[in-house]
């Protein structure tokens, strides 16, 4: 589960589906059916694979009711070659069906731990591949390996652009720990999208007002030499809880 939005950015995916003209959306990973819920609100028909049974039938008796979502318990890349022959026209693609991104492992024992290469392989068969959009969470499991993780399962980020970028015009960029690959017409779309994000977080005015409303301890200035940053960054990264971004943020302030 991303770290940044924990599922879908669905305003990314709203964005791609108005400018793309996607009339579908896929998720492989549906755990209990969050994404697959948001997703419905934008496209009309969501399909959605999950693994375990157990969570599969959360997921049902969550929003299996819904019209519009359609549920399937398997293994992703077998229902994504299924499904793939019987839907059509371009669709978004959102692979999340890696174990273990958060700290627990529900994967049963004998499947893979990221099925995200084969899963690329059936939508490459895909006749509107081309046209779609696919967005791979947790970009930052494959940057380098989690701690949970056995490194030689997952592929790395360039196996993976470079896959995407074999054979159909794409445009492949990593933002909010997605992987975000579009055809390059759609580039603008997702570059607007990202632009956006900015001015909300980072505008030079929201900052200055961020960094005047944190309070300032000259008495206690804590050390922040190159270790205790990047154990902080470290922490930051693993358990973004919003208020440990906001402790980073100050401390870094505080020690300045
Ligand atoms: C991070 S969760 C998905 C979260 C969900 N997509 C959301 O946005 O709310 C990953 C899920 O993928 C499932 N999964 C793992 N490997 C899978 C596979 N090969 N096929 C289908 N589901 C799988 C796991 O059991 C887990 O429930």
């Amino acid at each position: 589960m991303g770290v940044v939005t924990f599922g879908i950015p669905i305003d990314l995916a709203n964005a791609l589906v108005e400018a793309g003209g996607l009339t579908g959306a896929i998720e492989t990973g549906t755990y209990l059916g969050s994404s697959a819920s948001v997703l419905r609100d934008i496209v009309p028909q969501v399909w959605t694979v999950g693994l375990r049974d157990d969570i599969y039938r959360k997921a049902v008796e969550r929003v299996g009711g819904r019209g519009g979502i359609t549920l399937f318990l398997g293994h992703s890349p077998s229902v994504l070659a299924d499904l793939v022959n019987k839907i059509e026209g371009p669709v978004l693609f959102w692979l999340d069906a890696h174990g273990g991104t958060f700290g627990g492992n529900d994967m049963p024992a004998g499947f893979k731990q990221c099925p995200v290469m084969d899963e690329l392989r059936v939508i490459s068969s895909y006749p509107y591949a081309d046209e779609s959009c696919i967005l791979i969470d947790d970009a930052r499991a494959f940057f380098g390996p989690m701690r949970q993780h056995n490194p030689d399962k997952w592929p790395t980020f360039l196996e993976i652009a470079d896959f995407l970028r074999t054979g159909d015009d794409r445009y492949v960029t990593v933002l909010d720990d997605v992987i975000i690959a579009v055809p390059s017409a759609l580039r603008s779309t997702v570059d607007g999208w990202w632009l956006q994000k900015l001015e909300e977080r980072h505008g030079l005015e929201a900052m200055e007002a961020r960094i005047l409303s944190l309070p300032i301890h000259r008495h206690r200035k804590l050390s922040c030499d190159s270790r205790a940053a990047c154990s902080l960054s470290q922490c930051a990264w693993n358990w973004p809880s919003a208020s440990t971004r906001e402790e980073f943020a100050r401390r870094l302030v505080v020690s300045q």
